[in-house]
């Protein structure tokens, strides 16, 4: 069997935004390991609309090539990883956007996160998991949350620090979830092969 292909998908957008340290501290961590395989990607690079498709694509196929460009793109992985901020307690209007837009790209496949936050983003990440069941994914258990004085010591509002400061509080949770994933991901891809 292929080795699971996962992305790590960023799910700020704005110019300004912490995600791209947690995100690239997350690849580099994920890549240690040999038994699947990581790519970042980037809503940015997809310029989507706000959706107005006559209907998700679960039942008419896209019209908007932007639309039907990030659908190829989910489709080429086996499972995902979502670097979550919270926005009022949520995940970003960007990335409720972009899992609209894509449907049957999705479906039985694993999904993780990794939140960052006052509180790790554990009200977003509920929210991500509770859309991922209406995608027909699976959500895990396992997340990591970048949350308390540890979001404070590498945000830029805080003492903006590595992430190798706090990468210690974070590697059971960290590797719990690539675990988790790991089997989630051979699992989904042995039953969608049969
Ligand atoms: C519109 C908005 C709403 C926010 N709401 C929350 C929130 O509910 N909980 C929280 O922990 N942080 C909240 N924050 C702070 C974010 O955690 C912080 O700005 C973080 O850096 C956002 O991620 P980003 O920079 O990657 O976009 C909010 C930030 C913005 C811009």
């Amino acid at each position: 069997m292929t080795k699971p292909n996962i992305a790590i998908i960023i799910g700020s957008t704005r110019q300004s935004r912490f995600a791209d340290k947690p995100a690239n501290w997350l690849l580099e961590k994920a890549q240690q390991r040999d038994d699947m395989t990581f790519e970042l990607v980037d809503l940015r690079d997809f310029d989507l609309p706000l959706f107005d498709e006559v209907a998700s694509n679960a039942w008419v196929p896209s019209s908007d090539p932007r639309a039907v460009a990030w659908q190829k793109k989910v489709g080429e992985f086996d499972g995902y990883i979502f670097v979550t901020a919270e926005y009022n307690h949520s995940i970003s209007g960007s990335l409720k956007n972009a899992l609209d837009q894509a449907y049957t790209e999705w479906n039985r496949k694993p999904m993780a996160a990794l939140g960052y936050g006052g509180v790790g983003a554990a009200r977003a990440v509920e929210h991500l998991r509770g859309i991922g069941i209406e995608l027909q994914m699976v959500p895990l258990r396992n997340a990591v949350h970048l949350g308390g004085g540890e979001f404070f010591k590498t945000s830029p509002i805080g003492q903006n620090a590595e992430m190798a400061e706090v990468e210690q509080v974070l590697a059971p949770s960290l590797n719990a979830m690539l675990d988790e994933l790991a089997w989630w991901a051979k699992a989904t891809m042995t039953a969608r092969a049969a």
